[in-house]
């Protein structure tokens, strides 16, 4: 009788495995991204339980079920959660996440991870591979909104795909949290902590957001031509700044369509753009489509969010724990019932 093993993987596994090593993190994103645009992924819509209701939630569970076909071979899940409890406690993440890995074969389950660093890092990891596509050649100045955990994983992936990257102004509602990040950073790159959103993002080569706000704060005459903006959340951005755009480029334009609460959603109803203006990153990573194509292009690149990039970077991370010998052993069955 089989006697089932899967691998418990905790956060300090997921360290020692090497989550926090962004070159990494954005190879394997990148990689995902190709492979799904030559038809090698499956990634189905996420599902979205929002608690107590869709429009003023407080918590919140999302189901992303993939497989990474090609020489990955990999089906798994992650299981992703967000609380605005967290938020205001500051105790714990405000997204909190767990990942499965499953064998392709005999569906058994491989490994159980810890998934908020992966969630971090492949997030900021997918406008990672955006940026190296969309921004500016020479891009020196990127202006940041939100200093939380994707605001600091944003500032690692800029780093290593910005090669002329000067400086990055930081802004958050909490101005201690930039400080922190200015002062976590001041040995690799100059972090200066802005007042205000204008002060962040006016005439930045590249503009990022990563907040929590449900209401948009960034104005389209802020954003000069021939910059990049990002935006990881839903509706952080005016809705003339994407009308303002010359290419919009999403992760998953799915699950973007039918978030309500999204500024591509306002713009859709109105009929101020529609799906032929929309590029998916993953078009440009495997050539179908271009990327920056004029030093005035103004480039847009929004994220949902895809479980592919989670899974891609979770069976890295179980190859390395594997032969470091990480983790906790699990047994599923002493002897399976009802074979
Ligand atoms: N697209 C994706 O794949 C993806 C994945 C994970 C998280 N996210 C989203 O990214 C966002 C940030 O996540 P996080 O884990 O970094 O959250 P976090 O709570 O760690 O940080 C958010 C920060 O935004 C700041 N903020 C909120 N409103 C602001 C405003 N109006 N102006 C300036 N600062 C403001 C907060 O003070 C906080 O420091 C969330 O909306 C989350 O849903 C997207």
């Amino acid at each position: 009788m089989i006697k089932p093993e899967l691998l418990f993987l905790k956060q300090e596994d997921v360290i020692s495995a090497g989550i926090l090593d962004m070159k990494m993190v954005l190879e394997m994103v990148e990689k995902v991204f190709y492979m799904d645009g030559i038809g090698q992924v499956k990634n189905p819509v996420k599902t979205i339980v929002n608690i107590p209701n869709d429009d003023e939630w407080q918590s919140r569970f999302i189901s992303m079920p993939v497989y990474v076909g090609g020489n990955i071979n990999r089906p798994g899940v992650k299981w992703a959660a967000e609380s605005t409890a967290n938020m205001k406690t500051g105790d714990i993440p405000m997204g909190i996440d767990i990942v499965i890995l499953s064998d392709p074969t005999t569906v058994l389950p491989v490994a159980i991870m810890e998934g908020t660093l992966i969630t971090a890092m492949r997030t900021a990891a997918a406008a990672g591979v955006a940026a190296k596509y969309l921004a500016p050649n020479q891009a020196e100045v990127v202006g940041c909104v939100g200093a939380g955990v994707i605001g600091r994983t944003m500032i690692m992936a800029l780093m290593q795909v910005l090669p002329n990257l000067k400086q990055i102004r930081m802004c958050d509602l909490n101005l201690e949290k930039a400080e922190k990040l200015a002062a976590e950073f001041k040995e690799e790159i100059e972090v200066k902590p802005t007042k205000s959103v204008e002060q962040a993002v006016t005439g930045a080569d590249v503009i990022a957001t990563m907040t929590t706000s449900r209401k948009p704060f960034v104005k389209a005459e802020w954003v000069k031509p021939g910059a990049m903006v990002i935006q990881m959340s839903s509706f952080e951005v005016e809705a003339g700044v994407v009308k303002k755009a010359d290419k919009i480029v999403v992760d998953s334009w799915a699950q973007m369509k039918e978030n309500t609460h999204s500024v591509f959603y306002e713009l859709l109803q109105n009929g101020d753009i529609s799906d032929d203006d929309i590029t998916l990153l993953k078009e440009v990573v495997c050539g179908a489509k271009p990327g920056r194509e004029s030093a005035d292009e103004l480039t847009m690149f929004s994220s949902r969010g895809m479980g592919c990039l989670d899974i891609i970077v979770a069976d890295h991370l179980y190859k390395q724990a594997k032969q470091k010998g990480l983790g906790q052993k699990l047994v599923l069955w002493d002897e399976a019932k009802w074979v």
